[in-house]
């Protein structure tokens, strides 16, 4: 059962606060958000609780990285008044709805994410061998499912975390979406769309369950979204209704697969803290340039008379980021025929990353003086956040049977 996410403009994603933020992370995933704000109605936190599951005896790297976070994302262009950025940890829905979920997954389902295995390997220096990094995927299903996102923006890496999100979901609205008058309410609901369209959505399901017609599943589901008013409770039962099965209470997401981006760091391998080879969002004019300067380039070109091959040099990669073709014909002519240095070749670099970094500097350095902005900003998102989250874990609850007073 593919169960349409109701609230599809709505994406969610979160990032680990575990250091400072670099040009990998922008160029991977930044400006993929910056591009998402104007397109849907995001929801983008600071995924503090996360960075616990693996960063639990060095917590103050935590502590030190999620204001900064949140203004590396502000200096990188995420606006305030497009998305709503929060904190994980400021919205407990998120571990509420996570305990529930555990009560009914599956241990099994927990052990076989590739991530499980594969990052206890990576991390061997780490005890990873918890209870809360066990849970990292259903925590991550929770951030997803309080929102009733339609999408989530990840990269490769992630695409099995939300795939058992949609496994999670699937099973919680089959144990917890039916209801005792089920059909009565369903055939409630329906009247409220008035005769025509009730006629319309009657013959669409009939189609579809009785001859898997899936055009008439789409059309009915269309039909569905454009009812203004019929209440959010009815809308739910009225998709769930359509393929015979019971409400949709937790819609199922999908990926919204990032677009691969292998930024390459100083030493050409992928940017990354852990390799050494980063520049910083926040890295300061002269040792950017210095960085660069010292960059490794084809190892063949001892003098400057020799002749180089830009497939065996660092510098190249970041010229195919950043040059435009003139530039990239230049360089290229240039290093075969050693008409350029090497320093030749990295100036227009120095000054594109340059170019691209000096705002984000300066945005960066004007917010790390308001603290209090930062602070509002976040306030801000949280209450439009929670507001969200407490309309779902309610109906999860009532659900659930844990209206009890
Ligand atoms: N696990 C994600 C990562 O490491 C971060 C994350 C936490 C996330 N919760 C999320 C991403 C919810 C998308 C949606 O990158
Ligand atoms: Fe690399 Fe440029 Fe030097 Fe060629 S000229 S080796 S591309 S830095």
């Amino acid at each position: 059962m593919d169960t349409v996410a109701l609230q599809s403009r709505r994406i969610v994603s979160g990032m680990r606060p575990t250091g400072q933020l670099h040009l990998g992370h922008y160029h991977g995933v930044l400006k993929n958000w910056v591009k998402l704000q104007h397109e849907f109605d995001c929801f983008f936190f600071v995924a503090d609780w996360h960075a616990l599951t693996t960063h639990y005896e060095d917590s103050g790297v935590i502590e030190d990285s999620v204001w900064e976070m949140v203004i590396d994302w502000l200096a990188a262009g995420i606006e305030p008044s497009a998305a709503s950025l929060f904190l994980q940890s400021k919205v407990p829905e998120h571990a509420e709805l996570h305990l529930l979920l555990s009560m009914m997954t599956p241990l099994s389902w927990l052990e076989r994410v590739p991530t499980y295995k594969d990052q206890q390997e990576k991390l061997k220096e780490k005890d990873l061998s918890t209870y809360g990094f066990l849970g990292y995927p259903l925590l991550q299903s929770a951030d997803i499912l309080i929102y009733r996102a339609g999408q989530v923006p990840v990269g490769e890496d992630q695409v099995a975390h939300v795939e058992l999100t949609r496994e999670v979901a699937r099973r919680f609205n089959h144990l917890y979406g039916r209801e005792k008058d089920f059909e009565e309410k369903a055939t409630a609901a329906i009247k409220k769309m008035g005769k025509k369209n009730a006629k319309l959505y009657n013959n669409l399901r009939k189609s579809y369950q009785e001859q898997g017609d899936a055009e008439a599943l789409a059309t009915a589901r269309e039909l569905l979204k454009n009812q203004q008013n019929l209440a959010l409770g009815d809308m739910e039962r009225l998709f769930g209704y359509l393929e015979g099965a019971g409400k949709v209470i937790l819609p199922e997401p999908t990926s919204l697969l990032t677009p691969a981006s292998k930024m390459p760091g100083l030493d050409g391998q992928k940017m990354s803290k852990s390799y050494g080879n980063t520049i910083s969002l926040r890295e300061p004019e002269d040792s950017l340039a210095d960085k660069i300067k010292r960059m490794p380039t084809d190892t063949n070109r001892v003098r400057r008379s020799d002749p180089g091959d830009p497939d065996r040099c660092p510098v190249w990669q970041l010229h195919e980021v950043y040059a435009d073709e003139d530039q990239k014909q230049w360089v290229q002519e240039g290093c075969r025929s050693a008409g350029i240095g090497c320093l030749d070749c990295k100036g227009p670099l120095i000054d594109a990353v340059s170019a691209e970094l000096r705002p984000m500097r300066e945005r960066a350095n004007d917010l790390s003086e308001h603290p209090e902005d930062v602070r509002r900003i976040i306030d801000d998102g949280t209450a439009k956040a929670r507001e969200v989250a407490q309309e779902t874990l309610t109906e999860v609850r009532t659900a659930m049977g844990l209206t009890y007073k």
